[in-house]
């Protein structure tokens, strides 16, 4: 063994990273290529919907190749494992530690397992983050900029593409959009100045209407955009509504926010209803809480709005100032409607941390 390789053998140590799930208020719907988004969406990143990864690295000589044990609230999660092995080995060129490297990977969740919300943004974020952390740290660099959190980012979204927008907290961009050089289909951004201060504290109300694993993976899900009939028209409102919506969260107009926010949510689901198979994601409880909160939102004169993923549940979004008089609806009018009454008090968060 030669000097260089006796120093990377010593080489090992513990990174951890916590990082939150996103909802998407302009839809990432239809990818193609290496993991690159059909149109440009916005998400804010949630504040409880987090999930820990711990990664324990131990740099091998060369030619011992790269290892990983995977563990899931604690127990082995072998097809999770596959899928991060494949993963990281289609990283090595971008990565080079990865070449030779035995890795133990601990992971969970803070929302529960059967809340039917996506973990795969959160999953991804953190490990991308970690493996960033590591790879600085095996270069010999601390510094947490720009540059650090557009690698994280643009490996999160190779794993999944909603995944690149939870590296960062607040409002978030992923893909490009003419006028705005800094958005990229490799990698998202926050937007950091210009919101008013009426949509920085926004709070979503996770109403699990089910808590099943979904009826269409999201793999599956985007792949029905191909050949869809309303596939152009589609890429257009979505850039149509991302000029819009990026005014509006500079002004203080909440009416402009709802009505963007459940026109992308609804075109969402009319594009999986209008596919080859056509999926009907919603549930009748789910149209049931669409129906209250916009009739909640005439009577009281307070700015409710829902969006919804690719599945039943129901994001209900508000600004926090309404919180008391929101959350006693929900109890006594919403929580009904609920899978076992279980609804996630979530809102907009800061974003991951190393931990
Ligand atoms: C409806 O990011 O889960 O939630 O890239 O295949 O992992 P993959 O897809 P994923 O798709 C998310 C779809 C969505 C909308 C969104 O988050 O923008």
């Amino acid at each position: 063994m030669n000097q260089a390789q006796n120093s990377e053998k010593l080489k090992s140590g513990k990174v951890a990273w916590k990082s939150p799930s996103n909802i998407a208020l302009v839809k990432y719907w239809g990818k193609h290529g290496n993991q690159l988004p059909r149109n440009p969406s916005l998400s804010i990143t949630l504040r409880e919907a987090v999930t820990h990864t711990e990664f324990e690295y131990h740099v091998k000589p060369t030619g011992e190749g790269l290892t990983v044990d995977f563990f899931f609230e604690k127990k082995p999660a072998t097809a999770f494992r596959d899928r991060i092995l494949g993963f990281l080995e289609k990283r090595m060129p971008a990565f080079p530690f990865l070449n030779n490297v035995h890795l133990t990977i601990n992971s969970n969740n803070t929302f529960p397992h059967s809340s039917g919300i996506a973990s795969s943004a959160s999953a991804f974020s953190s490990i991308a983050l970690c493996i960033s952390s590591i790879q600085q740290t095996l270069s010999g660099n601390q510094k947490k900029g720009n540059d650090f959190y557009r690698q994280a980012s643009g490996l999160a979204r190779l794993g999944s593409g909603s995944a690149g927008r939870s590296v960062y907290g607040g409002y978030v961009v992923w893909g490009a959009l003419d006028g705005f050089n800094e958005y990229s289909d490799d990698y998202a951004v926050p937007i950091l100045t210009d919101v008013h201060p009426v949509f920085k504290d926004i709070q979503d109300a996770i109403l699990i209407v089910s808590d099943q694993k979904k009826k269409v993976g999201s793999t599956a899900g985007h792949a029905l955009m191909e050949g869809h009939p309303f596939a152009g028209a589609r890429y257009d409102q979505a850039i149509k509504n991302m000029n819009s919506l990026h005014h509006i969260l500079k002004t203080s107009d909440l009416d402009g926010f709802v009505e963007i926010v459940e026109n992308e949510a609804l075109s969402l689901h009319a594009l999986m209803m209008a596919s080859n198979p056509g999926y009907l994601l919603m549930e009748y409880n789910t149209i049931q809480i669409i129906e209250k909160i916009r009739a909640f939102r005439i009577k009281k004169n307070i700015p409710v709005c829902f969006t919804l993923d690719a599945g039943p549940n129901v994001h209900l979004l508000y600004p926090n100032e309404y919180k008391a008089e929101v959350v006693e609806w929900i109890d006594e009018d919403l929580s009904e409607f609920c899978s076992g009454g279980k609804w996630i008090d979530d809102g907009i968060g800061q974003g991951p941390e190393q931990i």
